[in-house]
């Protein structure tokens, strides 16, 4: 059987440490793969499984949270094909309720928290949750002026010509409608048509979609919006944005508003009071899924006053009143036929289960993913074993457990290579705080063909520098040829083989003509992508952005970064910038404490010219202002706040002087509104803050 993770209570500060953040670090790379790849790789549940860890293990160990934003963050940062939108009201995300028993402590904790008797019934909303992408539409007037998707919460992108080619999405409102209004809700494809669509592409001979919510997503975000016409996309209304206004007082009654307005919503919400009614609509609900035609994952539950969900506010990323009761995932039973190892960029060795092919919840399995060694040992999956397979909507399905009763005669525990597969190196798991790291690793670094591979499609990798033409069966065939060893490699290539390359099979003068055009117009590529593209551990694309608007060009990231060591000058200044711990600020001095990546940045700096990000924000009312925060934040954390700041030009302070202009206050404020009052600094509260940089509270 397989045996639960050891407790978070359980674990010592540096493990907690290690784990988080690797766990961040898988965190931020599914929410990539979902968000702007729409090609997530892991199922939901196992996600969920992942992203709950992460916030036990912040829970107990706080301090790992301050040092973190990701559990904080909501999907991921737009892509950069789109215009960008700020929200002026925050697109939160919904904590899950698995158990019945989630439910129960969810009501508890909101009586707890409104000092509520035992016996007081809460009304609530109860509807399906809609398997699609959340958007948000603005209107003016009754006009539809701009729809921008979730990105990561704060910043969305601008599809508004797209959203204007859905029928379900009204260009009017009728009646009495506000003069501004933010309706939000979930764009998605029903059953039938993602089918249709699929057909249509095979025929087309064009990329299949994974699953409804991926082709919904991959239907919206088309940069020519009449593509986005030709797909067949849905919509239901259920929540808002701003909305200065709202024609109801209850969550139901804004609801029946937009239908009135003319927009969908879905006919299964309904009111319940308290858990028995909740848990009732629940499995009604799962009744009918199978026949509802589209997607849905769970049933959401908000609290139906709105008087009571603004006393009761967020907390991180998730309102308090409300929260997502997922379905359970599907599950089957096949047998294991091999493991193979894959090795990843950083020499990474990821274990992968071939399946016997099996029908999971209307989907045919034949990988699955089984996370590390440990992992294989804790649940002593073997070769030939008979496995129980579970997924949710997604491309890689996890194993669950081993029906032992099935286990072949004569079976042995997995042994777990000891040295690379693909260049026979040693492979071994590094000390992390006295306790062996979970991955291990292929020490061959460079001389690995499968690091130099991974490493090279990283770089050329979409939101890295993003050269078209350079896909992963090209690197494989230059790289085996030695044509591509290192990433400045591919800006010599032309010098190499630009005479030749049309003649190759499967080439043309055309195609060899574009790929040197898209490689030269990567000489110039925003700074923030050239270091995201450098493939330094724990830096992906949010971090890259915070060095690159610190360091203003790749050689000063480098001189501070070799410089940095714990405790000295440059190593507080790397630590001071957001999301930047010590260990995040460790790799990146490791990364360029190793001569062969220094020698790579200087080639590639002979190639390409790095540009400065624009500066931040210079007409918010706070920039080039200094901000201290300080006690507790209830609608944003700590981080969020700090991105914030600096997102719209200003400078965030740990402590406060006479340099400070504004100190925002939460409650439990301590010396720092002492030290504000010394300096005469003024002092502001968190709604004051959101009044004046606009992003309105709800
Ligand atoms: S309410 C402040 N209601 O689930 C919370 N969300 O995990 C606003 N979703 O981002 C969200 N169906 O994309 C809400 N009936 C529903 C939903 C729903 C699907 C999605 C939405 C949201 C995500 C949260």
């Amino acid at each position: 059987m397989a045996r639960k993770p050891v407790p978070v209570e359980q674990l010592s500060p540096l493990e907690a440490a290690a784990e988080h953040s690797r766990l961040a670090e898988d965190v931020a790379r599914h929410d990539i793969a979902y968000h702007q790849e729409d090609a997530p790789t892991i199922s939901d549940a196992a996600y969920d499984e992942l992203r709950r860890r992460l916030l036990a293990i912040e829970e107990t160990f706080p301090e790992l949270a301050r040092a973190s934003r990701i559990s904080a963050s909501v999907g991921a940062a737009p892509s950069g094909r789109f215009a960008k939108v700020q929200h002026r009201v925050p697109m939160l995300s919904l904590s899950n309720a698995f158990a019945d028993e989630d439910v129960t402590d969810f009501i508890d904790r909101i009586r707890r928290f409104l000092k509520l008797g035992d016996s007081a019934v809460i009304a609530f909303t109860a509807e399906p949750k809609i398997d699609g992408l959340s958007i948000s539409l603005r209107y003016e007037n009754g006009h539809l002026v701009e729809a921008a998707t979730r990105g990561d919460g704060a910043e969305g992108e601008n599809v508004t010509a797209n959203v204007r080619t859905i029928r379900d999405v009204p260009e009017r409102l009728h009646g009495a409608v506000p003069s501004v209004f933010e309706v939000r809700g979930e764009i998605y494809m029903s059953h039938g048509d993602f089918a249709a669509l699929n057909a249509k592409q095979a025929e087309a001979g064009e990329r299949s979609f994974a699953n409804p919510r991926n082709a919904a997503a991959g239907s919206l975000r088309q940069q020519d919006a009449s593509i986005t016409a030709t797909r067949p996309l849905r919509f239901f209304a259920y929540a808002w944005g701003e909305a200065p206004d709202l024609p109801a007082d209850t969550q139901w009654g804004v609801v029946q508003a937009f239908k009135s307005w003319g927009l969908p919503v879905n006919p299964l919400m309904q009111v319940c009071h308290g858990a028995g009614e909740l848990l009732a609509h629940y499995r009604k609900i799962e009744g009918q899924r199978a026949d509802l035609g589209y997607d849905i994952d769970g049933v959401v539950y908000k609290v139906n006053e709105i008087a009571l969900q603004q006393r009761l506010g967020f907390v991180s990323r998730s309102p308090r009143w409300a929260i997502a009761h997922k379905f359970s995932a599907e599950q089957a039973t096949t047998v294991l036929e091999r493991i193979d190892i894959q090795v990843g960029r950083t020499g990474a060795l990821t274990p992968v289960a071939r399946l016997k092919p099996v029908t999971v919840g209307g989907v045919v399995v034949t990988n699955a993913t089984l996370h590390n060694e440990d992992e294989i040992l804790r649940k002593d999956i073997r070769v030939g074993d008979t496995v129980v397979v579970q997924r949710a909507g997604d491309v890689i399905p996890q194993i669950v457990s081993v029906v032992l009763d099935k286990r072949p005669h004569g079976s042995h525990p997995y042994a777990f290579p000891h040295v690379c597969p693909v260049c026979g190196s040693h492979a071994e798991r590094e000390e992390k705080g006295g306790k062996a790291d979970a991955v291990r690793r292929c020490t061959g670094g460079l001389i690995c063909a499968a690091q130099r591979k991974e490493r090279l499609r990283h770089f050329v990798s979409r939101n890295a520098f993003d050269i078209e033409g350079l896909g992963d069966k090209i690197i494989e065939e230059f790289a085996d040829e030695g044509l591509l060893k290192v990433p400045q490699d591919i800006f010599r290539l032309e010098e190499k083989i630009g005479s030749t390359l049309k003649d190759r099979e499967g080439w043309g003068q055309a195609s060899a003509a574009n790929l040197f055009a898209a490689i030269n117009a990567r000489r110039r590529i925003a700074l923030d992508r050239f270091i995201f593209a450098l493939g330094i551990r724990h830096v992906g694309e949010t971090t890259a952005r915070v060095l690159a608007r610190a360091y203003g060009a790749a050689e000063k990231l480098r001189d501070q970064a070799r410089e940095a060591a714990p405790g000295n000058e440059a190593w507080d200044e790397l630590t001071s910038h957001d999301g930047i711990g010590d260990v995040v600020a460790e790799a990146i001095q490791q990364f360029f404490g190793e001569p062969h990546n220094i020698e790579v940045v200087d080639a590639l700096l002979q190639e390409v010219e790095p540009q400065a990000l624009a500066a931040a924000s210079t007409d918010s009312p706070i920039s080039g202002k200094t901000v201290v925060f300080t006690g507790a934040l209830e609608r944003m954390t700590r981080e969020e706040a700090k991105a914030m700041a600096e997102r719209l030009g200003a400078k965030v302070s740990g402590s406060v002087s006479r340099k400070t202009d504004l100190l925002v206050a939460g409650p439990g404020a301590g010396s720092k509104l002492k030290d504000a009052e010394k300096h005469g600094v003024e002092v502001i509260d968190e709604n004051e803050w959101f009044n004046r940089v606009g992003a309105a509270s709800s």
